[in-house]
């Protein structure tokens, strides 16, 4: 159970917030790489509480300055693309990728204004089909090559939810809950599939997997020079006795999971208090190690739709949406005030002593963990997870 002031202290995102100041540390995934077409090159993003407008000049560079024009706040979305920036639509005003504005028509020459209306620019690179922004001061710390996004034996897909109603928090804290795999996923996908054998064969491996019993769990600090984090240990009963490896969940809103054959990371982006967007990106390994040369506009994306009906029920017959519903009724910033905390959240009262100590580390002026500076760690930032998890589960379905 957390006091009201901390559960704030921990779930607000906006700008001169203590944990909004803290998430400005880390590179966020803030939109496809695709969705910047020559078409439409330009898109709303609302990250952190802060509405702003991603686009791609004619000369290709890309830019991220706030949403609204500093003139009369118009949408700088509806704008024109050219050359060497956005101008904006009411009166066209003009901003480059760096956020100045460099024309103003019909106002003097020489006008003060001219500098006046300089914006804001966030710093924004593609990697791996995502483009990732970073909102906080600067010099900005190296964006990190996780292996998922930069390995080269085998291929990558990146799957979109649908927006989540619900605060960050909640999602980064069911990473550090071993225990709802069990009902949540393994006995609603059986209620959910219970009629439609031919659904449930894409599932067989995660079913098999989470519907032996756990005997116990327990939580690791991992503390690696490029990240940090918490892994959770299940040991299964039943025909397939196992201790897990454990994958973690990375300090602050990662998480690295194996789903079937591939392993995936999960960037868990604050929109802002009461609303989450999630990108996934999955990497399958080629079982002969072989190399795969894969740009990033062949690079496969899906977008999950909403699965919330008109009546208010949820859709539950897929893994992400079991979550979804898990998350978005406890409400879109969960009370803790009145949680009853047990065993099994041991993992989560762990990490929330974590996003404490971090928040402190920030109001220092220090780096928190997490944040790369260092070129020599980043070539590829490995997470040495061994393949063990997805093994296992694919005898498991193949065995059914
Ligand atoms: S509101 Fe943008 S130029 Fe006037
Ligand atoms: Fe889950």
């Amino acid at each position: 159970m957390l006091s009201a002031e901390d559960n704030l202290l921990l779930t607000q995102v906006g700008k001169g917030t203590p944990c909004g100041e803290l998430m400005r540390r880390y590179w966020m995934p803030v939109a496809v790489a695709k969705e910047i077409s020559d078409d439409k090159p330009v898109k709303r993003v609302r990250i952190l509480g802060e509405d702003l407008v991603l686009f791609r000049d004619g000369k290709g560079r890309l830019g991220l300055i706030p949403e609204h024009c500093p003139h009369r706040h118009a949408s700088l979305y509806f704008g024109f693309i050219e050359d060497d920036g956005l101008r904006c639509a009411y009166h066209g005003w003009k901003f480059n990728v760096d956020g100045e504005c460099i024309e103003q028509p019909y106002e003097r020459a020489n006008s003060p204004l001219m500098k006046q209306a300089c914006q804001t620019s966030y710093p924004v690179q593609q990697l791996a089909g995502l483009i990732f922004a970073y909102l906080g001061p600067a010099p900005a710390p190296l964006l990190p090559r996780w292996e998922m996004l930069v390995r080269d034996d085998g291929v990558r897909s990146i799957v979109v939810l649908p927006p989540h109603r619900c605060n960050w928090l909640q999602a980064q804290e069911n990473s550090l809950d071993p225990t709802h795999t069990y009902w949540l996923h393994a006995r609603l996908f059986e209620r959910a599939l219970k009629d439609r054998p031919e659904d449930r064969k894409p599932w067989a491996a995660d079913l098999a997997y989470f519907s032996r019993p756990i005997e116990s769990y327990e939580f690791e600090f991992c503390r690696e020079p490029a990240w940090s984090g918490i892994r959770k240990v299940r040991t299964y009963g039943g025909d397939r006795p196992q201790k897990e490896s454990g994958h973690p969940a990375i300090f602050p809103n990662i998480l690295v999971a194996p789903q079937g054959p591939k392993l995936t990371m999960h960037f868990r982006v604050p929109v802002d208090d009461e609303n989450l967007a999630i990108y996934w990106v999955e990497f399958q390994a080629n079982v002969d190690g072989s190399r795969v040369k894969q740009a990033d506009e062949d690079i496969p994306v899906s977008w999950l739709p909403d699965p919330l009906q008109p009546d208010g029920d949820y859709r539950l017959d897929h893994f992400v949406y079991q979550d979804q519903m898990a998350w978005e009724t406890q409400g879109r910033v969960f009370d803790r005030t009145t949680e009853l905390i047990g065993m099994g959240d041991r993992g989560i009262v762990m990490y929330r002593n974590m996003l404490r100590q971090q928040i402190q580390i920030v109001q220092e002026g220090k780096d928190p963990d997490g944040v790369i500076r260092d070129p020599a760690l980043n070539d590829m930032v490995r997470l040495s997870l061994n393949s063990e998890l997805n093994k296992l589960a694919h005898e498991m379905a193949a065995a059914k």
